[in-house]
């Protein structure tokens, strides 16, 4: 292996212990800060991020409140949570976990949460202030990659950054953030005709499409930072990206590890998006 491991996991403790202090200081002055996270539905992967969201509040000092409702629930009925989530003034950030069933409107449901307590930075406010550059949060997985990028000195001025996948989540906002630090940004996609022509151009890749070894060894040219937003499962059942790890990191100059990567930076970001907005409230 050649490439720089990306520690994900070392980052994000380093950044947990920042949102500890914030957070106690709040605290302190008698404003703790609050997430309000609404799960609906039974979906395994889901459970399994809401839980690690919640036990990261629990860890560095963050109120939580966790509301959990089965597949049947209104769109009405999670309409008018929100509302009172909105109004309640312990509460600072709301977290809806995506997917929602199909029979509710998640557009509506991300445009009902107050873009001041809007800590995924889905709301179509904090989305299109993220076009103009000013916005209240930023989402928080192309965040997180953000802070990894800035921690291992990968310069991003003038660099040629494909980002494979365009989510409204992930590739959209992170197409948007590499622009906003200086990179010539190429966002690739399912219908993308040459993604590995594309992909051997860049200076940066970032992975985000839910398909497994999707980036291998040809793709990458020598000395790259390769990103792997993705979390898949392989054959055995074990926790793999959208890269091939193995080939990759002989290619690359720097490679995320899933797990262990971008994930725990997903949850870190979260933390500090509401602590953001705790501070903004107590201010
Ligand atoms: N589902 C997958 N990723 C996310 C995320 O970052 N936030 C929410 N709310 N749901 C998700």
């Amino acid at each position: 292996m050649t490439a720089k491991l990306i520690d994900g996991l070392a980052l994000s403790k380093t950044l947990r212990a920042e949102v500890a202090t914030r957070a106690a200081a709040l605290t302190a002055r008698g404003h703790q800060p609050g997430l309000a996270v609404v799960l609906v539905g039974d979906n395994p992967a889901s459970e399994v991020y809401v839980r690690n969201k919640i036990k990261a509040c629990e860890d560095n000092g963050i109120h939580s409140s966790y509301d959990r409702y089965p597949a049947t629930l209104s769109e009405a009925e999670l309409l008018a949570r929100i509302d009172a989530l909105n109004r309640d003034p312990k509460i600072h950030g709301i977290l809806v976990q995506l997917p929602l069933p199909s029979h509710i409107d998640s557009h509506k449901v991300i445009e009902a949460i107050a873009p001041e307590k809007d800590v995924d930075g889905f709301h179509v406010a904090n989305a299109g202030a993220l076009m103009t550059g000013k916005p209240l949060f930023r989402p928080c997985t192309p965040y997180g990659v953000m802070k990894m990028f800035e921690a291992n000195g990968i310069d991003l001025r003038g660099a040629n950054a494909v980002v494979i996948g365009r989510s409204n989540i992930v590739g959209k906002p992170m197409a948007l953030l590499l622009l906003e630090a200086g990179a010539t940004v190429t966002i690739c996609h399912s219908k993308t005709r040459d993604l590995a022509a594309h992909a051997r151009a860049a200076d940066v890749i970032v992975a985000a499409t839910g398909r497994r070894n999707l980036v291998t060894a040809d793709m990458v040219k020598p000395g790259a930072a390769v990103i792997d937003v993705g979390m898949n499962r392989d054959d055995a059942g074990k926790l793999c990206g959208d890269v091939d790890f193995a080939g990759v990191s002989a290619v690359a100059g720097h490679i995320t590890p899933v797990p262990g990567g971008v994930g725990p930076m997903t949850i870190t970001m979260l933390l500090v998006n509401t602590i953001e907005a705790a501070e903004r409230s107590a201010a």
